[in-house]
């Protein structure tokens, strides 16, 4: 499903963008508090990220999506709301990956929000969470400005083998915070255990 924002055209990741994502990890500075810069090899995106982000979007209706910037039609980076492999209850885990070119601007809040409405407004998930290196100040301000709380520190990292030996910290969004504090006019949530129809195109024209 593609998804319209102000600035962005979100879509779906497809396996013919694997250089797309390799050029955006190949980037020390993007990568400094993901993998400590190291970049993403390819082998990883082609048999990993996107094979991974395709089987959620046919089976949940979730997953990587390429944000490109309306202006310049160029891909500014990408956001993912991804099913965790071990959760018992249901909960849905934002991540995002912008361009050097693209930081700033607020881009990454704007195409976060968007997802954080579609999961609870097509999805049945209690809260949308998300994890990240503690001396990442700027995705924990992406994280604040989300309305997104401080749930954990010293949170252990899973995902990526990094040699990171430090603890991560994450932060939380719950559907009744979100029900709460949504601006009025957005989708209605009504929670559900499955994947509701697909609502097309969220917000705006995509
Ligand atoms: C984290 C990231 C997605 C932020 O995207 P962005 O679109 O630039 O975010 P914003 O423009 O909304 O800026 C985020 C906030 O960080 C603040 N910020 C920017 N640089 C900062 C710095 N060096 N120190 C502290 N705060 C900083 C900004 O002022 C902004 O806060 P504000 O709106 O209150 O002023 C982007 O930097 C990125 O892709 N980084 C690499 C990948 C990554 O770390 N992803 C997150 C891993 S979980």
């Amino acid at each position: 499903m593609d998804i319209g924002t102000r600035r962005l055209r979100l879509r779906p990741v497809a396996p013919a963008d694997a250089a797309l994502l390799r050029t955006l990890d190949a980037d020390p500075e993007v990568m400094r508090f993901v993998s400590g810069g190291e970049a993403t090899p390819l082998s990883s995106i082609v048999d990993w990220v996107i094979p991974r982000s395709q089987a959620q979007f046919r089976e949940h209706g979730t997953g990587l999506w390429l944000a490109f910037d309306r202006r310049t039609e160029r891909m500014a980076g990408w956001v993912w709301l991804r099913l965790p492999r071990h959760s018992a209850v249901p909960e849905l885990e934002l991540s995002y990956r912008l361009a050097r070119e693209s930081w700033h601007r607020g881009l990454a809040t704007e195409a976060a929000r968007a997802l954080i409405d579609l999961a609870f407004t097509t999805t049945d998930t209690g809260r949308v969470f998300a994890s990240t290196h503690p001396d990442n100040i700027r995705s924990q301000r992406v994280m604040q400005k989300l309305g997104m709380r401080l749930a954990t520190e010293g949170l252990r990292r899973e995902q990526f083998d990094d040699g990171f030996t430090g603890q991560d910290v994450e932060y939380e969004l719950v559907r009744n915070d979100w029900v709460r504090n949504r601006v009025p006019g957005r989708h209605a949530a009504t929670g559900r255990h499955h994947r509701r129809g697909d609502p097309g195109t969220v917000g705006m024209p995509a």
